[in-house]
Order: C-alpha cells, then structure tokens, then sequence
C-alpha cells in the first residue's frame, strides 16, 4: 500500500527567530493580525520596531474562537483597502491564525457573508483574490501555522465552519519559544494538551500514514515528558523550546490526517459548555484511546510506540491529565452519563469523527 505525505509549509524555528521576519517579507509590505493584549506585552512596539515602513497596519482585536459576528467587520475593513498589504503576518495563538487565514481569502465583492454563504451551504469557495500568510505562534499547541485549516465559529447558529483551501497553508511558520516565555499557566496547559491531543488524534485516523506516525510519536514523547516539567518552570527558555518543536511536530502529523474523535467531541464542548479548547479536546482522550484500543493491530502497534504498553494506557493518560490538573470524565464538567453517551454517538458522525479508527471498523461492521 503507497502513501502520501505533503506539506509545503517553510517553517524557522529558534530562539529568536522572530528577527527573521523583515527577510521573509522579500520587501513586501505587511499588517499584522494579533491579539489584544500583544500591545502591553511589548509585542506590537517590537514588531513595528522589526517592521519599519513595511507595517501596513496592525489589527490587534482578535477574540478567542473568532466568530462570524467579530469577523464580519475586520473581513470587510480589511477587502475594503487589499492594496495597502501583500502579506498577513498572524501573530498569536489558534485564534489569532485561524483569524489571519479567514481573512487571507478575498471574496470576489469583499463581503466577508459571501464566503460564510459558501460555508454554510458547503460549498466549494474559489477566492477571488489571496494574500500571503506568514504565522507566528505564541502558544505552543494550535498547530495552525503547519496546517491549511481555520476555525470559524457561528454561535448565533450553534455551528462552527472549518475553511480549509489549497490557498489557506501558511507559506512561513516562525517558531520562536522566546515569543512563548509570557504565557500564563492555563494557556500553557490549555496548549500543551491541545498538541497532545493532535498527534494521538492522528494516530488513531484512517488518514495515518507512516510520516504523520513519526511526527506524532515523537510529539507524545515530547509532551508527556516536558510539559510537567514547564508548568513547574514557565520561564525556562529551553523547555519552551522543547514544547514549541513538540506542538511544531503535532502540526505537522495531523496536518495531514486531521483530527478525530476527541476534537469531534471539543466542538459541542465549546459550544455548549464554553470549555476552552485545549481542555474540550483533551479531557476525553483516555475515554477515546480505550475506544480506539483493539481496533487495529497496525494501529495499536504505533499507540504502543507513543504511549508503553498498551495495557493500562488509558489509565496511564488519565493519571497524567490529573496530575496537571485536568479532570477526564464528562461528570467533571456537569455532563450526565446519557448525555455524554448521546454526545459520542453524535460526534461520531461528524466530518472529523468519521476519521475515528473506531467509526470506519464499526461500519465495516
Ligand atoms: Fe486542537
């Protein structure tokens, strides 16, 4: 059986790699998409200091899990004046990249509902126009600037969009633990387990190959071995490092077998009992490695290789989320058994649940 592994994304990484940003640009003009907060930080001062004249503008109003509503008006602000920048450099967490990829893809009127029309109905959107993407991570987990997928959530609709294009693969990853040292406690964690959760997703995937395996074995032997050791150190500069190349390498596998189950499950997490992401798509991973155990002999031949021996693992992954504070049953979060049962059945039968190992034998069955 062949495989196939692909991605194009360029990607530099190192304690202070954030200066080699001017270079990237190749003399063309840029606006920054960041968060908030990256203000008083120093961040947005440091970038326009690295920037100079090729700063075409900064939007610094990104909120967590961008939604339609919020993006609406930064779409149509930002297609209303296309010439004044070539590149979008996305600078923050998840949000700030999803954000940044949203806004890369130019409607043919500018009109940001004339792409959410097309995602809402499914249908496939041809961006009149693009912009280059360069993201910049400030947490180590999203993943986003390895990968051509965006989060786009609709709350009014109880729904949320994955866009995902040939056009929206970051042309540049700047991978640059320093940039991370600020992180508080809770985003770390909260990141930290999102990656974990992105290299087991990609294991137990009917889109596995053995290069996403590589990537995601060595990303849980990363992370279970130093994110402990960071929570207790935040401002430790190497293990930083070790937890960006961990998320860097999580990006990397299931940017080309997506996620699976346990994110299936994040989605109504969020939307319904508004967990922040890292803990929605992590806190089930015990209950989905059981599930994904004795599906396949290949498969569990690679689980064994990221985890020990298989027996105990589940409890094994358990103990450790509880030790970092994580509590893993859906009765920790006010979810009954039934609907938490109702919740799985559900998640199974979205667009990444399908990619579940679990789902595919189940309907072979
Ligand atoms: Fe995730």
């Amino acid at each position: 059986m062949s495989h196939e592994y692909f991605n194009p994304v360029r990607s530099v990484y190192g304690a202070g790699a954030l200066s080699s940003l001017p270079g990237l640009l190749d003399g063309q003009r840029a606006v920054v998409v960041t968060f908030p907060e990256a203000r008083q930080l120093g961040l947005v001062a440091r970038l326009e200091q690295l920037l100079g004249d090729r700063l075409a503008g900064v939007i610094d109003d990104v909120r967590p899990n961008p939604d339609v509503a919020e993006l609406r008006a930064l779409y149509d602000d930002f297609w209303r004046a296309p010439e004044r920048a070539q590149v979008i450099v996305a600078v923050g967490g998840g949000s700030a990249i999803d954000t940044a990829k949203a806004l890369m893809v130019g409607t043919a009127s500018g009109r940001f509902d004339e792409l959410v029309e097309s995602l809402a109905a499914g249908r496939p959107f041809e961006p009149a126009r693009c912009k280059r993407l360069i993201a910049v991570p400030t947490t180590a987990g999203t993943g986003s600037e390895v990968t051509p997928w965006a989060t786009v959530w609709d709350r009014a609709a109880q729904k949320k969009y994955s866009l995902h294009l040939p056009q929206t693969w970051p042309d540049v990853a700047v991978i640059d633990p320093e940039l991370m040292l600020s992180l508080p406690a809770a985003v770390t964690l909260q990141s930290g387990l999102d990656a974990l959760s992105h290299a087991l997703e990609s294991i137990w995937n009917v889109n596995a190959n053995p290069v996403s395996d590589t990537f995601a074995v060595a990303a849980i032997h990363d992370i279970l071995d130093t994110l402990p050791r960071l929570m207790a150190s935040l401002d430790d500069v190497g293990l930083r490092g070790r937890m960006a190349l961990a998320a860097l390498k999580a990006g990397m596998a299931f940017s080309n077998t997506r996620t699976a189950l346990a994110h299936s499950i994040s989605y109504e997490m969020t939307l319904r009992y508004g967990l922040p992401h890292g803990i929605a798509c992590s806190f089930p991973l015990p209950m989905v490695l059981q599930r994904a155990l004795g599906r396949s002999a290949e498969r569990d031949a690679v689980l064994a290789r990221a985890l020990g021996p298989l027996d105990g693992a589940a409890q094994r992954l358990a103990a450790f989320m509880e030790r970092l504070g994580v509590k893993t049953r859906f009765a920790d979060y006010g979810v009954t058994d039934e609907q938490a049962e109702k919740m799985v059945a559900y998640a199974l039968t979205g667009a990444r649940g399908r990619n579940f190992i679990g789902t595919a034998m189940r309907e072979a069955a």
